[in-house]
């Protein structure tokens, strides 16, 4: 077991938490949605609109198929966790936390968000039928539910640390 994976729905927090638990932790970071629009040289909304979200889809599974073997925090897009193959190869390489938000916390962070394709394109409607869908594989792809509602980024740093720490001493 080597790197810690957040995932969570857009505007759940895997972005500010997974910079604060790898600043704790003292182990390196990869933002995947970053490392992509890296790869690619354009932003996410370009990607989509030039090569389409099943293309997308490929390069972040591409991205957790090829990051190399290190202890290291990896935040995840809010779809990687919806395909069964990610999930696979998640479990594999690592613990799993999944950052729990509630709707009505994510709206407010995102519905503004215009370097979210997702998010421009839906509804609210739409997009609180897509977070109850998703909060299934959400569920089912973790080791560890984080509910993020009423706590600050530190405490749910130091609470994501403390479970990090103690499953790594179980594993020794
Ligand atoms: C997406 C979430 C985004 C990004 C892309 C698609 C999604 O990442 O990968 O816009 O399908 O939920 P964040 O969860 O970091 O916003």
């Amino acid at each position: 077991m080597k790197k810690i994976y957040l995932i969570g729905f857009m505007g759940s927090g895997k972005s500010a938490i997974g910079r604060r638990l790898s600043f704790l932790l003292k182990i390196p970071y990869y933002d995947m949605d970053q490392e992509i629009v890296k790869k690619i040289g354009m932003s996410i909304p370009e990607i989509f609109a030039k090569y389409g979200e099943a293309f997308f889809r490929q390069q972040e599974h591409e991205f957790l198929k090829t990051l190399r073997d290190e202890w290291c925090i990896v935040s995840t897009g809010g779809g990687v966790a919806v395909n069964p193959s990610n999930t696979k190869v998640m479990r594999q390489t690592g613990l799993v936390l999944f950052l729990d938000a509630t709707f009505a916390d994510i709206w407010k962070r995102i519905h503004r968000d215009v370097n979210r394709p997702i998010v421009q394109a839906s509804t609210r409607e739409d997009l609180e039928a897509l977070y109850t869908t998703r909060k299934r594989f959400y569920k089912a792809a973790t080791h560890i539910t984080i509910r993020t509602q009423g706590r600050s980024l530190r405490q749910i740093t130091e609470y994501a640390a403390f479970q990090v720490n103690r499953l790594k001493s179980n594993n020794k």
